[in-house]
């Protein structure tokens, strides 16, 4: 029998520690002005879901390694309801006014979603790395420490490419090799294998799809975003310093798995 002493039953609130989860949303407007706890809430939801991304990205690298396609479709699938779960919270932020997103908007100083560090790891794992958006964080900081880990570790492209070896398809050793550090840049070879596994492979053509879909899940995301952050503060600068939608704009329509897209007019 377990001592309720020593090993006290597990309880709702102390297995999700609500009293600390609870205590985290803190406004710094005066007042304080009511919709700053949306704000705050809805901006802590999605660094959880960024939390949760990163370790779904890990486990479906992780299973392609391990040649086991079903469960990373699966996982690729997850990965998706959550990225639908996302674009689609942006709809709560939309009920804030401008002027209602001025009321404490010059409290928020130069705080910015740009310097969301698990927004940059999640572009690392997918192939966007930078070295300045590493440096942008303090040596030795959690930040700094988890964003130079994932821009030494093969990208999810990678991962896929190896799998795509394995299944016995030719991919240039310079690609299997290469520095992964570096963005992932078109590639007529892949384009002809990914167009040979589309027109004979099904199991793997679905697995390419799902790949397609969480390109174009981020891209929705910074869509909508972008579109927000014009409804919201229109074209003024942001508060980490950009010019705000117009940065926003050029960020949207690059994609993180070029071959895939481009193989589609060849089809
Ligand atoms: C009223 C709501 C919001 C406004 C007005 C807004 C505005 C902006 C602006 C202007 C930028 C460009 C960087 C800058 O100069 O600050 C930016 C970047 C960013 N925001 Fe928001 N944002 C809002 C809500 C959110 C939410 C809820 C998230 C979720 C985490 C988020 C995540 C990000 C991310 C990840 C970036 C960096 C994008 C990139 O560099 O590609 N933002 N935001």
């Amino acid at each position: 029998m377990t001592d309720p002493d020593t090993n006290p039953a597990v309880t709702y609130g102390g297995y999700l520690k609500l009293d600390e989860l609870l205590s985290l949303q803190q406004p710094r407007s005066e007042g304080p002005e009511h919709d700053e706890m949306l704000f705050i809430v809805i901006h802590q939801v999605y660094e959880l879901w960024f939390k949760e991304l990163l370790h779904e990205f890990t486990r479906v690298s992780q299973l392609l390694t391990d040649d086991d396609t079903h469960r990373a479709q699966h996982t690729l699938k997850r990965i998706l309801t959550i990225l639908k779960v996302m674009v689609a919270q942006l709809d709560i932020l939309e009920t804030m006014t401008p002027l209602e997103f001025l009321s404490f908007r010059e409290r928020l100083q130069a705080a910015s979603g740009f310097q969301s560090d698990q927004f940059r790891q999640i572009e690392f794992v997918l192939g966007r790395k930078t070295d300045a958006a590493v440096a942008r964080f303090p040596a030795g900081s959690r930040a700094r420490t988890a964003l130079e880990q994932r821009y030494a570790e093969p990208t999810v492209w990678d991962a896929f490419l190896h799998y795509l070896s394995r299944e016995g398809y030719v991919v240039p050793p310079a690609m299997l090799d290469r520095d992964v550090t570096k963005p992932v840049e078109p590639s007529d070879a892949i384009q002809r294998i990914l167009i040979d596994v589309y027109r004979r492979d099904t199991k793997n053509a679905e697995l390419c799809e799902r790949l397609v879909d969480l390109d174009e899940g981020v891209q929705e995301w910074r869509y909508r975003h972008v579109k927000m952050v014009e409804r919201t503060i229109g074209a003024k600068s942001g508060t980490g310093g950009s010019a705000g939608a117009a940065y926003l704009r050029t960020t949207i329509g690059q994609n993180f798995f070029p071959d895939l897209w481009a193989i589609r007019t060849q089809l």
